[in-house]
């Protein structure tokens, strides 16, 4: 830290908040409120004089309660920059601070919050993380029993810098504990609260029971665990170090903590599942290994950078595996906890990673992007004629989109992946994807249902995904019927509702919408988006009296070639088990709904012309009247 803080290119901007940050990979504007701290920073020697005269104690953050903390302090020893802060929550302006500053004239009342804007090519997500609560647990008695602690105030205990000097003294009575619980898993692996692993709680309790051992080694130490997880180096062996000292291992999650009112002891139930047995177990102490948990404003964080975020609540990577320190933003990278939890090295790890990444950005001149982008027609878009739209504005999930009315909608390039959501989005065919264009599509679709439409199962695959699951049935040789045939888009987001529409027009015999499983979508909210349109075409195909089963929903992924084989089997069996004349007359049926509804597509002379069809590929090979 005091080398960054010395770094003649970093500067830290502490007590600051990111108030909104705009642009695009290379060229962000960022706007940063500083807090006031009453404090002016460089006359501020860190001398610790006006804390020693401030009467007013409240509850130490850092020392996670367990010590006070002046009214005007520094967060920790350690801090940088070592700067005091006044809190104006609880000051009660007595100026004691000001007279002991005396000379330096440190203290500033007057104070205001600075705005700045910052220029940056590249952003390091890096919030860290929280600890879970664990009131919310009634049976383990957290906040109520003294003697039960988090391992985070057992730390702080343990620390010859903590409020006890590093003694570990029972919060109730001061004595040393003789005895000592660790539970695992509190809040984690566990429906009620968070289903994800915190990942770090097994080996911070060894390294806990480890050193309180060595500190008092005839403390009988007791670590109640669903599983014990050591996955990296050297992990093991100091798991097996814990065993050989006499730390002792119970395979259960407790049920019930009770305390005896006089002593303040505690009673931990709970079933041993290796000895079949229930237990209760009386000890001095007991500590919670709490589940990491984001942070409290991780959802404003995510809204002001455009991040998506996991089902747990921590920030989403762009790939977990290609691409796990990148955020779906260009340019945003994600290091530590922010992305979920993970221990020092692996934090340390990704920081470092994050880094490279944030390097690669700065030290380019370009920055190539992909160029299936979307482009939006300004003669087209009603928002240019003044009539209110702005549909495809949150479509986006990059914020690459802003639409004035008055004013065609308008793509930052930079922005935009290629998902092509605002595309299937927009009712008036304005915007158009490069590569992908409603014109390309239709044309393949009209190729492929071409001959015996009726016989064949249209599928459209997501290009991460379901295409690639396809990929993967064929080079894995999983057998499936030849009647299916595909049309590769990059994200089920540009799956329109109306190429579902044109192949049943068509004469299509069945068709299959497919994308990736909900947390794997590219595009962070692309499968959403898809899945709630998806739901609505549902609806719109019963409607038109073609039946249900002629119209499939699959989300497949790209190691999922199996999956892709069996739904294609399967509905290759449901076609063969439908009346050809049925498929034919609903086809029929739906035809002039689906014509009037498809009438915005033939004001593009090229739509116009690959909608026409010929009366040798009539579904059904009647006339058409047109
Ligand atoms: Fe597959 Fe979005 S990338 S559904």
């Amino acid at each position: 830290m005091v080398d960054a803080a010395r770094h003649p290119k970093v500067e830290i901007l502490s007590y600051s908040e990111v108030e909104r940050v705009d642009g695009y990979i290379g060229n962000f504007l960022v706007g940063v409120a500083q807090k006031p701290r009453y404090v002016i920073a460089d006359q501020c020697t860190g001398c610790g004089d006006c804390a020693r005269v401030c009467p007013i104690e409240i509850p130490n953050a850092f020392e996670m309660g367990l010590a006070p903390r002046k009214a005007i302090d520094v967060p920790h020893g350690q801090a940088v920059p070592l700067v005091y802060t006044i809190d104006m929550d609880h000051c009660i302006q007595c100026f004691k601070c000001v007279t002991a500053c005396g000379h330096r004239d440190a203290i500033d009342f007057s104070q205001e919050a600075q705005y700045s804007e910052l220029d940056v090519g590249a952003i390091i997500v890096a919030t860290g993380f929280e600890s879970f609560d664990p009131t919310v647990i009634p049976e383990y008695g957290y906040g109520v029993y003294p003697n039960v602690i988090t391992a985070m105030e057992l730390e702080r205990l343990d620390n010859s810098a903590g409020p006890t000097v590093g003694r570990l003294v029972r919060p109730s009575d001061g004595r040393e504990p003789a005895s000592m619980a660790i539970i695992q898993c509190v809040g984690s692996r566990d429906k009620r609260y968070n289903e994800y692993c915190s990942g770090f709680c097994c080996m911070y309790a060894i390294k806990n029971a480890i050193l309180m051992k060595q500190m008092i080694p005839s403390m009988e130490i007791s670590i109640f665990y669903m599983d014990i997880r050591t996955p990296s180096k050297g992990y093991e062996e100091f798991y097996n170090q814990a065993r050989k000292m006499g730390i002792r291992f119970i395979h259960g999650r407790p049920s019930q903590i009770t305390q005896d009112p006089v002593t303040h002891n505690l009673f931990v139930e709970a079933e041993d599942q290796e000895l079949g047995q229930v237990l209760e177990l009386e000890t001095d102490l007991v500590v919670l290994s709490a589940a990491a948990i984001p942070r409290a404003d991780a959802a404003d964080v995510s809204t002001k950078l455009t991040l998506s975020r996991s089902p747990g609540g921590f920030f989403m990577e762009y790939h977990p595996k290609l691409r796990p320190v990148d955020s779906p933003t260009d340019g945003i990278f994600l290091a530590g906890a922010a992305q979920g939890p993970k221990d020092i090295p692996a934090s340390v790890s990704q920081g470092s990673a994050a880094a490279a990444r944030a390097a690669r950005v700065l030290s380019s001149d370009t920055w190539e992007i992909e160029p299936i982008i979307a482009s939006v027609d300004p003669d087209v878009c009603v928002s240019a004629k003044g009539i209110k739209c702005g549909l495809c504005v949150p479509a986006c999930p990059y914020g690459a989109i802003s639409c004035v009315t008055g004013e065609a909608a308008h793509v930052t390039s930079a922005k935009c992946h290629g998902c092509g959501g605002c595309v299937a989005e927009c009712p008036h065919s304005a915007i158009s994807q490069h590569h992908f264009t409603d014109v390309q599509i239709v044309a393949q679709l009209r190729e492929l249902l071409r001959d015996n439409p009726e016989e064949k199962i249209l599928a459209f695959m997501c290009h991460w995904c379901s295409s690639a699951g396809a990929d993967m049935a064929g080079t894995s040789h999983f057998e499936y019927p030849a009647d299916s045939r595909g049309i590769r888009v990059m994200c089920s987001a540009r799956m329109d509702q109306d190429f579902v529409l044109e192949a049943f027009r068509r004469g299509a015999g069945m068709v299959l919408l497919s994308g990736c499983h909900p947390q794997d979508c590219h595009y962070i909210t692309g499968q959403q988006v898809a899945a709630k349109r998806f739901d609505r075409l549902q609806d719109q195909i019963q409607r038109l009296g073609i039946s249900p089963e002629r119209f499939r929903i699959e989300w497949i992924s790209a190691a999922e070639g199996e999956k892709y084989a069996r739904v294609i089997t399967e509905m290759s069996e449901t076609l063969k088990g439908l009346d050809r004349e049925q498929i034919l007359s609903e086809n029929r049926g739906a035809r002039d709904a689906i014509e009037r509804r498809l009438r915005r597509w033939k004001a593009s002379p090229q739509m116009a012309e690959l909608m026409a069809v010929g009366a040798d590929e009539l579904p059904g090979g009647e006339e058409l009247d047109r």
